[in-house]
């Protein structure tokens, strides 16, 4: 009996021995299970910054290149508004000096004849006639001028401005006009086709979206007018298709540019890769619109016949929110 007992009691033991050792395992390995999530979630948190950070560079240097169309659609507006305001400047100075002769008329410091005189002198000298009917048209068009710039000066801001994430649901439309509302005087030497069909609301992003559309256009424009330089092609030709078909949304970007080498082609959407000169190129617009294609769960294709142009299909599911 005596026997037994020991027996039992070194058996206890030998397995309150194991489950000890097993506990301290396992609880050795939920650390280092613990630090190794962790060490995941900070290298997570630095991608998703250093991804922000890519995006928001090559924007900026997609708005670089830009900048020099930007600025003419600006100072187009901004010349106008300026010879509106120096000639109601004018007309300003007509008109004062009108009323100083009508206040001295109305004091008698002018008789009758004296200041039939000074008005026809000044109807002359300032073309007040001409003017009075003109000078609501030359405020209006300084008022719409002022309105085209502030447009521009917005669209422009709203594109630099880091965003992270915008989904909601949305008209993928809005993403293209304002790319075309952007790129307007960079496009404006190419014969331009948009056809856009009726398309159904879409959870997405819609800034993302337009960055991809910026960048589609840029590289067709681009390619178009190496075309011309080269005398490739003599009408650059830029056809952009927005269509709905099977919950499936596709946009199309297709050029009559310089096309792509069948040995280069395989390496568009790899980052960096570019065969433009520095300041033209970043080598990330396609990368980027890879990328972002693939967060709506897209796809984006490229084919391209050298001396012929090239065509870009996008393809995005139609998605809802949840
Ligand atoms: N529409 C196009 N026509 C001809 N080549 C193109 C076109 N789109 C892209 N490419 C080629 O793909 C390369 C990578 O494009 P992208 O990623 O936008 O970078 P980048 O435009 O800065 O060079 C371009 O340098 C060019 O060689
Ligand atoms: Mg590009």
């Amino acid at each position: 009996m005596v026997q037994n007992d020991n027996e039992y009691y070194k058996a206890y033991l030998r397995e309150k021995q194991a489950r000890d050792e097993l506990e301290t395992l396992l609880e050795d390995k939920t650390r280092s299970l613990y630090l190794a999530n962790q060490e995941l979630e900070a290298n997570l948190a630095q991608l998703k910054r250093q991804h922000a950070a890519i995006l928001q560079s090559e924007k900026m240097a997609t708005l670089g290149v830009m900048s020099a169309g930007v600025a003419h659609e600006i100072n187009n507006p901004l010349a106008y508004v300026n010879s509106n305001i120096s000639t109601l400047g004018q007309v300003v100075k007509g008109v004062s000096d009108l009323i100083k002769a009508s206040q001295l008329f109305a004091d008698n410091g002018l008789d009758q004849q004296a200041f039939k005189e000074t008005v026809k002198a000044l109807e002359e000298k300032y073309q007040l006639g001409f003017f009075a009917e003109d000078a609501q048209e030359l405020i209006e068009d300084c008022q719409d001028g002022c309105q085209r710039i502030a447009v521009i000066v917005a669209s422009l801001l709203d594109f630099a401005r880091p965003k992270n994430n915008e989904f909601v649901m949305a008209d993928m439309t809005e993403a293209i006009d304002s790319a075309l509302g952007l790129l307007a005087n960079q496009l404006k030497h190419i014969e331009l086709i948009v056809e856009k069909g009726e398309i159904p609301l879409s959870f997405c992003n819609l800034a993302a979206l337009n960055q991809v559309i910026i960048n589609l256009l840029i590289n067709a424009k681009y390619a178009c007018e190496q075309a011309k330089t080269k005398g490739v092609c003599q009408t650059p030709l830029i056809k952009l298709l927005l269509r709905h078909a099977n919950r499936q949304l596709l946009i199309e970007v297709t050029d009559n540019g310089t096309g792509i080498e069948e040995s280069q082609i395989e390496h568009v959407f790899e980052p960096f890769f570019t065969t433009k000169p520095v300041g033209q190129g970043t080598g990330m617009g396609l990368a980027v619109a890879y990328g972002i294609v693939s967060e709506h769960k897209g796809t984006i294709n490229i084919e391209s016949k050298p001396n012929q142009g090239t065509k870009v299909t996008v393809t995005l599911p139609v998605c809802t929110s949840d």
